[in-house]
C-alpha cells in the first residue's frame, strides 16, 4: 500500500502538472496485474511481460470491444468508460540477493485533452472520439535507447519523445527534459518515480488497428499541440497517461554509486521500454457529447471530471472494489521473485532488446 502522505502529495503534484487538461480520469489501485495483452498478443496466455492494468474488468487475452462493454465494473471513475489502459509493471532489483520485488503504483491518471488545430477552441472542426473497436499503443517494449535528435519532428522522433519520466521530490524535480538520451533517473525520488506517456491524437479515420498497432494513428506536430499530418487528418481527443511508483520505499536498500536499481517487467533497466496501451471501451456517444458540451464552466476547463454532468461518476471507494481476483495466468507477479515473470532477462541495450517467449527462452 502507498503511505497516505505519498498519496496526498501525488494528488497535489498531478493536479497542477499539466495545464488546460480537458478532463482527468482517475483510476484507482490496479484492477489486475498479469501477463495478458489483448492487443499485441491476442488469444495468447501468457503474453510477453507483466502489465499493470486499469479499466473494465472483462480484461482477457481475447477481449474485444463487445466483451469489454459487458464488464460489470471499472476501477476508473467514469462508469460509462469500460476501456482498458495498461503499461509494464515496475520491479526493484535487489542486486545483492538477485531478487525482484514489485513496486506499488498509486493508480493511474488518464488526461483526456483537447489539443491541436482540429479543436474548436483553435478554430478547427472539433475533436472526434475514435470508433468503438479502436485500439492503439504508444512506446516500444524492445527499446533501450533513443535514436533521434530531440525536437527533430518526424513521427519516429515524436514516438520517442512521447515517453517521459520525472523524479519527484520536495522541489518537484522534473528531470525528463535535461538529457534527451536519459531514461530512468539516477537518484532516489522521495515523492516517487513518475512516468508519462503521450498517446497519438491523429487518426487515419479508417483503420481501427494496424499491424504494429501504431501506423493507423500519428502524433500532433508538437506532440501536445499543433497539427495532424495529412495522412492522419482526424483529430482525436488526446490521451496522456501518468503513473507514479513509490520507489522511496526502497531508498535505504541501494546507493547511487551502484546505479539505478528499478527495472520494467520487460527486463529493462534503462526505462526506454516504457509503453502504454489503449483498448477502447467507451460508450462513444457519451464521450462525444461530453467533448462537444463540457467545455465552458471554469471547473470543466480545469479538467475536473465531476464537472461534466454527462458522466456518471463512481466514488474512489466503489471504483476501488473493481478488481479481477482470478488472473488468467497461474504465476506470482507480486512480492519477492527470483526472476521477472516470463522470459525477460535484463537487457541493457543500447541496441533493441530481444522479446523472448516462454518457448524460445535462452537457458
Ligand atoms: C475468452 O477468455 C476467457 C478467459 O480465458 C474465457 O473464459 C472465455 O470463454 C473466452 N471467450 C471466448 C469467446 O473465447
Ligand atoms: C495550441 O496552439 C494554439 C495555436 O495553434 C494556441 O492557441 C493554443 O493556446 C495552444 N494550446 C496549448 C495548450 O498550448
Amino acid at each position: 500500500m502507498l503511505r497516505p502522505s505519498f498519496a496526498a502529495l501525488l494528488t497535489v503534484i498531478l493536479s497542477t502538472s499539466v495545464a488546460n487538461a480537458w478532463f482527468r480520469l482517475p483510476c484507482t489501485l490496479p484492477m489486475v496485474q498479469e501477463r495478458i495483452d489483448p492487443i499485441v498478443n491476442p488469444n495468447q496466455v501468457p503474453s510477453q511481460h507483466v502489465h499493470t492494468v486499469h479499466g473494465g474488468i472483462n480484461f482477457f487475452s481475447n477481449t474485444t470491444y463487445d466483451t469489454l462493454r459487458q464488464s460489470s465494473c471499472t476501477n476508473c471513475l467514469v462508469r460509462q468508460d469500460l476501456s482498458n489502459y495498461w503499461f509494464p509493471k515496475l520491479y526493484f532489483n535487489d542486486r545483492a540477493k538477485g531478487t525482484f520485488e514489485a513496486v506499488p503504483n498509486g493508480g493511474l491518471l488518464v488526461y483526456y485533452q483537447n489539443r491541436g488545430t482540429n479543436d474548436v477552441a483553435n478554430g478547427g472542426k472539433g475533436l472526434k472520439v475514435s470508433s468503438p473497436r479502436f485500439r492503439m499503443i504508444s512506446g516500444d517494449p524492445s527499446a533501450r535507447d533513443k535514436q533521434y535528435a530531440r525536437g527533430q519532428g518526424s513521427q519516429a522522433e515524436l514516438r520517442e519523445r512521447a515517453i517521459e519520466w520525472a523524479c519527484l521530490g520536495p522541489k518537484s524535480v522534473y528531470s525528463f527534459d535535461l538529457n534527451p538520451k536519459q531514461g530512468f533517473p539516477t537518484t532516489n525520488c522521495p515523492y516517487g518515480l513518475n512516468a508519462r506517456i503521450h498517446m497519438p491524437a491523429c487518426w487515419d479515420g479508417v483503420n481501427l488497428d494496424s499491424a504494429d498497432h501504431k501506423s493507423h494513428v500519428a502524433h500532433l506536430s508538437g506532440l501536445d499541440n499543433g497539427s495532424c499530418p495529412s495522412t492522419h487528418p482526424v483529430g482525436l481527443i488526446r490521451l496522456f497517461y501518468e503513473v507514479t511508483w513509490d520507489v522511496d520505499a526502497f531508498a535505504s536498500r541501494w546507493k547511487e554509486s551502484d546505479g539505478w536499481p528499478f527495472v520494467y517487467a520487460t527486463g529493462d533497466p534503462t526505462g526506454h521500454s516504457w509503453h502504454g496501451d489503449f483498448l477502447n471501451g467507451w460508450d462513444v456517444d457519451v464521450l462525444q457529447r461530453a467533448i462537444d458540451t463540457c467545455n465552458s464552466t471554469p471547473d470543466q476547463l480545469n479538467g475536473i471530471v465531476d464537472a461534466c454532468p454527462i458522466f456518471n461518476i463512481a466514488s474512489q471507494a466503489d471504483a476501488g472494489k473493481c478488481k479481477k481476483t482470478k488472473s488468467s495466468v497461474t504465476e506470482t507477479v507480486d512480492g519477492v521473485l527470483t526472476k521477472l515473470p516470463g522470459c525477460n532477462p535484463l537487457q541493457r541495450g543500447p541496441g533493441a532488446a530481444t522479446l523472448y517467449t516462454d518457448a524460445n527462452c535462452p537457458k
